[in-house]
């Protein structure tokens, strides 16, 4: 962890999640109500809870984000839904560029960075999300591919706003699997490098959130790697008895 940049401990509920399961977000919003977290939370449901989320959460420490949104303002643009729209119903934060959106949906970086561009005028903050395949990795390729994601996935706007970046091995999403701790320390000083030099200062300051099946057993020995600043939780941020331990260990 890097002192003097507060965590961010991020839950990615993907296409999980109806009306019941908001107690669990309120769970998690107790408990942090009767002991604050030292990180900063946030839970990122689907769109369609989003609204509900923001108002159940109101006032609390749990802050609200999207999983993703346009790349434009507003239009024929069936099914999508824009910066505005999320940040209307309460979002403040977006999760942009996940690598399942950039295998299954076919988003490039340029259009990455459009999305980008579009959440920052509507004042959201976004986790842009890198990271490589495992035949990249087994090439050789991590550092090379995952550094030209962050030069062609963040736009120069950014250096007037607050942002994190995630490093998500594809491969370590969803599986069980894991990168080495000292292959996570390079990865993300590889792209704190990459962040400081395209961005300056503002690029000093991003936190860099780990992803990829981080649970409560391997939480507090990757949150306590340097220039890692906090992580974004799958499969783990679903229920308050697992994803309060992840916060917990920051
Ligand atoms: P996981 O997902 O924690 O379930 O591996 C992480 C993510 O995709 O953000």
């Amino acid at each position: 962890m890097t002192d003097s940049i507060r965590a961010l401990i991020a839950g990615n509920w993907k296409m999980n999640g109806l009306e019941a399961q908001l107690g669990e977000a309120e769970a998690i919003a107790a408990a942090l109500a009767s002991e604050p977290a030292r990180a900063r939370v946030a839970l990122c449901p689907p769109a369609t809870l989003i609204s509900r989320m923001a108002q159940r959460l109101k006032g609390g420490a749990v802050e609200i984000g999207a999983q993703d949104i346009a790349a434009q303002a507003s239009g024929a643009f069936t099914g999508d839904v824009s910066a505005a729209m999320v940040a209307d119903a309460g979002a403040r934060l977006v999760i942009l560029g996940h690598s399942e959106r950039r295998a299954l949906h076919g988003e490039d970086d340029a259009e990455v960075a459009r999305k980008v561009e579009a959440a920052l005028a509507c004042g959201l903050e976004p986790i842009v999300c890198v990271g490589e395949t495992l035949d990249q990795r087994q090439a050789g390729r991590a550092a090379a591919i995952v550094r030209g994601q962050v030069e062609a996935s963040l736009p120069p706007a950014l250096k007037a706003h607050a942002f994190c970046v995630a490093y998500e091995p594809v491969w370590a999403i969803g599986t069980g699997l894991t990168p080495s701790s000292a292959e996570i320390a390079a990865l993300h000083a590889d792209i704190r490098a990459a962040l400081v030099e395209r961005l300056g200062d503002t690029g000093r300051r991003a936190p860099i959130l780990y992803g990829g099946s981080v649970k409560p057993a391997n939480a507090a020995e990757i949150l306590a790697l340097p220039e890692v600043g906090g992580a974004l939780v799958g499969g783990a941020s679903l229920t308050a008895a697992d994803f309060l331990p992840i916060i917990r260990a920051v």
